[in-house]
């Protein structure tokens, strides 16, 4: 009844909104969550400028077309967690209080990662490793603070960010060095301690690597084994135009299912830019040298290049949309085009146009394309 409700509405307002008329949509009767409804929630990273309140065309889209949102920044632990005795709930308040006042729902990124790092987390004040005890120590004292403090106002944990290398084996983070595999399930069990009822993820990127996936899987099946709490596996999903494959992008997605978990698209964008390597990961680490012939586009897009990245935008939709029994969410890295990493990473200081919204604050076609895609996808069922 609901879905046929909305079908008839979704007609009233369909042709004003493919020609691109702005006013049906301001009013909100059509949006991205609204029409994804039932599906998965749709979410956004959300910098400071916006739980703040500065970015008001950036909030005017948040509030439209999203009902879920993520920290970019400001829950890693060289934010929160600074110095050992010292924690920085600042922005993160805001950001949950931000997400509340707008009736969305808010996760935590993330709690264990070898990046974005406070210095001091696995050195003692010589710069030396500290022993295997003060770290399980460290670790303990800091996912129960964090998620400790918004028990209950938090659906879910990134509990460990970007642990498996593409090959499957286990990266050589400083974790990983003091206390070896045991990091992972012991993030897990300090995370569920802390809140029972909040669900907890595994998050990485370059997901379609056969290794990885295979890497990812022995992982969900070890926890579970040990009686952990995994409720998903986030696949990052920082797109290229020429990588991955839909297909083995969906490969992965079918084998975290298969593994008893919930799949969620994490941090969906997509550089268009010309990549200094095929796949280029998301390792925050890396840095190239700016090329000017790497930053083809610095003022406005050919219309075939923009054709191409809106088509490959809906075909990622459209698989999502496919396997929606297996997602719980797919959240967008960032709101509009300028806001994006991609201008400085994986180089800095280039033009890149890799959101939904573009630097005016306007939707891209593929707005509407998914808006028409999951509406004809609820006529069809
Ligand atoms: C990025 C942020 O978007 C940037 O603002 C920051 O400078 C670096 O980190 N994988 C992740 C995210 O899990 O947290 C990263 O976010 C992108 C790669």
């Amino acid at each position: 009844m609901k879905i046929y409700h909305w079908a008839i509405c979704a007609g009233i307002f369909w042709i004003p909104i493919l020609s691109g008329c702005k006013t049906s949509e301001s009013k909100g009767e059509i949006s991205l969550k609204k029409s994804l409804e039932g599906k998965f929630l749709i979410g956004v990273a959300v910098n400071d400028a916006q739980a703040s309140g500065q970015d008001t065309a950036g909030i005017r889209i948040i509030k439209q077309h999203f009902n879920a949102l993520v920290a970019e920044n400001c829950m890693k632990s060289e934010v929160i967690h600074p110095e050992e005795d010292k924690f920085d709930f600042t922005q993160a308040d805001r950001l949950v209080d931000f997400g509340e006042r707008n009736k969305m729902v808010v996760t935590g990124h993330n709690l264990i990662w070898h990046s974005q790092l406070s210095p001091w987390f696995c050195v003692d004040k010589d710069g030396k490793n500290v022993s295997r005890e003060v770290l399980i120590e460290r670790m303990k004292k800091h996912i129960h603070a964090i998620v400790g403090r918004y028990k209950g106002r938090i659906l879910g944990w990134d509990v460990v960010n970007e642990a498996i290398e593409d090959d499957g084996s286990y990266r050589k983070s400083k974790f990983y060095e003091i206390l070896g595999e045991d990091y992972i399930p012991l993030a897990f069990q300090f995370a569920h301690e802390a809140d029972p009822n909040a669900e907890l993820y595994y998050n990485d990127y370059s997901m379609s690597h056969e290794g990885k996936r295979e890497g990812v899987v022995k992982l969900v099946h070890k926890l579970k084994s040990m009686g952990l709490r995994i409720d998903a596996v986030g696949m990052q999903g920082h797109m290229q135009m020429d990588f991955p494959k839909i297909e083995e992008f969906e490969k992965s997605m079918l084998a975290f299912a298969n593994a008893g978990v919930k799949v969620m698209i994490t941090e969906m964008d997509m550089t268009l830019l010309p990549s200094p390597k095929r796949n280029m990961g998301a390792d925050v680490a890396t840095d190239f040298t700016y090329k000017k012939e790497l930053d083809p586009y610095p003022d406005a897009l050919p219309d075939s290049v923009s054709l191409a990245w809106n088509r490959r935008m809906e075909d990622f939709f459209k698989l999502f949309l496919k396997h929606s029994d297996k997602i719980s969410r797919v959240t967008i890295w960032g709101v509009a085009d300028s806001d994006s990493w991609r201008n400085f990473w994986p180089i800095k200081g280039r033009t890149d146009y890799p959101l939904l919204f573009d630097r005016n604050h306007h939707p891209k076609p593929v707005v509407s394309a998914i808006i028409k895609d999951a509406v004809d996808e609820n006529r069809s069922n």
